[in-house]
């Protein structure tokens, strides 16, 4: 079976010129600012932003066999199975035309992290971790408003849960191996940006600022 990482050498264009993705994990608690702070990446940076949570929800919509059990699963704030969320993730790299993603809200568990690495040989660049206080984050889930099926208390509390003793881990794994970027997300948008800035400017990423 071909996989990400020959589709993603084939290039664009399928010409089979080497072509190597640049990939970032993007971690931190439910609700710690993922999404908005994505949104600044790729327009100051020029990476293509790839929200786990966000293709679930979208292979909810589109009526596929897993919707029903991705979405029991996203009620109870539990991790859908690694092969549902590669594969998706996979699609969403191969039909796209940029070579650097920011993958955010993945992986999750030790599943998600050996399962992904396994099977597209993917290691990223660097894992950009938002530090932020439960208070926090329980204050913004629940002012988010998005209608999402997993913002009431009684999820989010799941979904903490679900964070510390499963997601932790793995930002600890790559955090032994030099990796971690951690930035204070517990302060206002603008500020939290000004540190993931200069986190993408020492990669070398100045010239896209
Ligand atoms: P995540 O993707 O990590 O779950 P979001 O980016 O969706 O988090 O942010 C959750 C909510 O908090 C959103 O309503 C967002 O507008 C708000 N938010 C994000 N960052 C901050 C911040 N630094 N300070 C205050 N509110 C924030
Ligand atoms: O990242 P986000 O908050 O959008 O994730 C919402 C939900 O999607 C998670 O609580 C979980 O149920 C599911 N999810 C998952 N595996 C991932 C990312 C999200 O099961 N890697
Ligand atoms: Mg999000």
């Amino acid at each position: 079976m071909e996989t990400v990482v020959d589709a993603a050498n084939k290039g664009a264009n399928g010409s089979g010129q080497n072509k190597s993705v640049t990939v970032v994990f993007v971690l931190g608690g439910p609700g710690s600012g993922k999404g908005t702070q994505c949104a600044n990446i790729v327009e100051h940076f020029g990476y293509t932003h790839l929200s786990a949570g966000d293709l679930l929800r979208a292979e909810i919509k589109s009526g596929s066999e897993n919707g029903n059990m991705i979405d029991n699963m996203i009620k109870e704030g539990k991790i859908v199975p690694s092969e549902v969320t590669i594969k998706l993730l996979q699609k969403a790299i191969q039909e796209n035309g940029n070579d650097k993603f920011l993958i955010d809200g993945f992986p999750r568990n030790e599943e998600n992290r050996a399962a992904f690495e396994s099977v597209t040989g993917i290691e990223p660049e660097f894992v950009l971790f938002f530090d932020c206080s439960e208070g926090e984050m329980e204050t913004r889930l629940l002012n988010r408003n998005q209608g999402r099926v997993d913002d009431n208390i009684e999820t989010i509390r799941k979904r903490f849960k679900v964070f510390l003793e499963s997601s932790l881990p793995v930002i600890e794994y790559y955090n032994a191996k030099g990796k971690v970027r951690k930035i204070d997300a517990a302060k206002p948008i603008e500020k939290v940006f000004e540190s993931v800035r200069s986190v993408f400017t020492i990669l070398g990423d100045k010239a896209a600022a």
